[in-house]
């Protein structure tokens, strides 16, 4: 059978790209002229709703992906050496990784156009090798050599422990299609006990008005991705109680909070709306 397309959601890559070069996290490489125009683009917007709730898009994006960072960090320390990072997007993560720790085995996966531009920028910048690949996969598929098992199996033929981590990706799917990708993922990550899973969730606020607007946007990002832009949880204690039946023993649920003042992320006025998911087997 045939996997739903989801390729509708890879242009945001191009966005969350453009974050991470203007924000100093990226490489050149990575740089698109597409990403730079939506940063534009998406100014006033960003800018708008910074001064009204104290936050925006750009605010919740740097949040999770130096958390995201430091979770790795911690994983890395406790001696894991290879990394999947599934949709990967033109996410500068591998590149950094690499260039700090020369000896990690670092996997990027997305689907195979955006795999395609991946490798396209790291091979004529010189980064790709046996230690740092780039493999298509498509988290929808159930057979070919697509699969998140097949990818796994072609990546890492040792049953040393994987930190994964997906970042924006899981909340263009519904509760029910993305819980079966986690339960396969969790299925795997029990064949290598020390694996870690990161990802992040955003929680619906309480207040009606954010809510209200929250509802609107996300509406908006499902019609032009095509996907079905979901909130999956309500409270913290629902996301990880989620990830445990899905096949996680040990959950951690990160409010950015716990890092003001310790990583350089910016704050938010109120409550933040993303977490981190911290899912270790
Ligand atoms: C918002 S972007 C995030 C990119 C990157 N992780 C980042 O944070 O900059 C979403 C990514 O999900 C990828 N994607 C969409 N559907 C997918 C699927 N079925 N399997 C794997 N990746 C997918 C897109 O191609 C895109 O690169």
């Amino acid at each position: 059978m045939k996997a739903a397309d989801s390729s509708g959601i890879s242009f945001t890559a191009l966005y969350t790209g453009a974050v991470w070069h203007r924000y100093g996290l990226s490489d050149e490489a990575l740089a698109t002229e597409q990403g730079r125009w939506l940063y534009h683009l998406m100014t006033p917007f960003e800018v708008g709703s910074k001064t009204l709730i104290g936050g925006n898009i750009r605010t919740f994006l740097l949040q999770r992906h130096l958390i995201i960072d430091h979770l790795i960090e911690r994983a890395l320390e406790r001696g894991v050496t290879q990394v999947l990072e599934i949709a990967c997007g033109m996410s500068p993560r591998g590149i950094r990784l690499r260039e700090k720790h020369p000896h990690l085995h670092m996997v990027e996966a997305d689907l195979p156009d955006m795999a395609t531009q991946k490798t396209a920028r790291l091979l004529t910048s010189g980064r790709l090798g046996d230690h740092h690949q780039v493999m298509p996969i498509d988290i929808l598929a159930e057979s070919g050599e697509q699969t998140l098992e097949a990818v796994f199996a072609r990546a890492f033929d040792s049953k040393e422990p994987v930190v994964v981590v997906t970042e924006g990706l899981t909340s263009y799917f519904s509760l029910p299609v993305i819980s079966e990708f986690w339960k396969r993922l969790a299925a795997l990550l029990q064949q290598r006990p020390g694996s870690v899973y990161l990802s992040e969730s955003y929680l619906m606020p309480n207040q009606p008005l954010l809510r209200g607007a929250l509802k609107c946007l996300g509406g908006l990002l499902s019609t032009v991705t095509r996907s079905d832009v979901s909130f999956h949880f309500l409270d913290d204690q629902q996301a990880a109680e989620h990830f445990r039946g899905c096949g996680f023993p040990s959950v951690a649920v990160h409010n950015p909070v716990e890092f003001y003042g310790r990583l350089p992320i910016p704050e938010s006025r109120h409550d933040p709306m993303v977490r981190v998911i911290e899912a270790r087997i």
